[in-house]
């Protein structure tokens, strides 16, 4: 089969096409045929060594974890009548390949009608994005900042938070994803690249400090985006694309009166991440979550879907084609 390996720490040119024996299921695995494999910016980070900390991953490796594909084999004690069935995961043992392995227990079945590629968009965006908007809802009328609002999961906390009756401004960086935001229907956009565009959001909202923040971005627009986040109001710090989280500490979150959340308090695996997987599938089957897909690369251009994403030339979500 064709992968994708990573054989040193470092820039996306690690990444390079190989050829090597299908991998075998062991006891409780299942082989998935992978179709479309997921980009994430943490695999970025991974790959460039920055990640050492969090997750055991050592060069060699296959990156990649989230995989929508078929399952064309199973190991040792694992029910057969999962071959055939097509199914999305976020535990993929090296999804940036044509065959991944995957724990039978953390396989979500797709649902008929639903196609690969918005599967994939939605097996590690979608999932999260519903748990941060479940752990920090927001109330109807509340105005809610996005950072990194054009990004994969940044669009459909957009979405999420304009269903549930709030008002959004959504921050990004430069005209083309402000762009994208308005013909979306946002009522407010703010390129954060701007000096000021803390005020430009304060202008927006009619001087009123935002109630909930959803931070993607994190580092120094975080750090921003938290100032101004109202007294009494919640600050999610998920993201970390600009060189760390917001790091905003508990006794400045006190002082302020802001409730604090992390990905630690979004935290699921196991059983309930799968069950978290197929009822945000299910939901796209329905129409309620749309991914917005902004580039899909062929496997062996692994390393320019890094270098754009890195570069922040994608606006939406960015997938690899494995197979068709
Ligand atoms: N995907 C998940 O399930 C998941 C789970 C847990 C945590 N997160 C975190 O959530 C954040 C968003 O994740 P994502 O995978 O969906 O990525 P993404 O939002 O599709 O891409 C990253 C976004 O970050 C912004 N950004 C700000 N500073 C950046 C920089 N220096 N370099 C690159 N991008 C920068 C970019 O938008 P602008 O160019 O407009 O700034 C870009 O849209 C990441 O921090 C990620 O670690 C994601």
């Amino acid at each position: 089969m064709r992968f994708i390996e990573v054989g040193g720490f470092g820039a996306p040119e690690v990444l390079t096409l190989r050829e090597g024996p299908d991998p075998v299921p062991e006891a409780g695995q299942v082989a998935v045929e992978v179709s479309v494999a997921d980009v994430i910016f943490l695999e970025t980070a991974i790959r460039r060594g920055e990640a050492a900390q969090w997750f055991d991953v050592r060069p060699p490796y296959v990156p990649g974890g989230g995989a929508v594909g078929t399952v064309s084999a199973v190991g040792a004690g694992v029910d057969p009548s999962w071959v055939g069935r097509r199914v999305a995961t976020t535990a993929a043992r090296g999804s940036y390949a044509e065959r991944a392995l995957v724990p039978a227990d953390q396989l979500a079945a797709v649902p008929d009608g639903l196609d690969a590629r918005t599967a994939a968009a939605l097996v590690h965006d979608g999932v999260t994005a519903r748990s941060i908007v479940t752990a920090v809802p927001p109330e109807p009328g509340q105005w809610v900042l996005v950072t990194a609002a054009a990004g994969a999961m940044g669009l459909l906390l957009v979405r999420m938070a304009r269903e549930a009756g709030a008002r959004v401004v959504g921050a990004a960086r430069g005209e083309r994803k402000l762009e994208l935001l308005r013909a979306r229907g946002i009522e407010a956009v703010v390129d954060y690249s701007e000096p000021g565009w803390t005020e430009r959001v304060r202008e927006a909202t009619g001087g009123r400090d935002p109630e909930v923040v959803y931070d993607g971005a994190g580092g120094s627009i975080g750090r921003a985006a938290f100032a101004i986040t109202a007294s009494g109001g919640r600050f999610s710090a998920h993201g970390a694309p600009s060189g760390g989280f917001a790091g905003i500490g508990p006794e400045e979150a006190d002082e302020r009166g802001v409730t604090l959340y992390s990905l630690a308090d979004l935290h699921q695996d196991g059983e309930s991440g799968t069950r978290s997987i197929e009822e945000v599938l299910s939901a796209a089957a329905a129409g309620r979550i749309v991914p917005v897909i902004g580039r899909t690369f062929p496997l062996e251009r692994a390393s320019e879907a890094h270098t754009a994403l890195e570069e922040r030339t994608i606006v939406g979500k960015a997938l690899l084609e494995v197979s068709r």
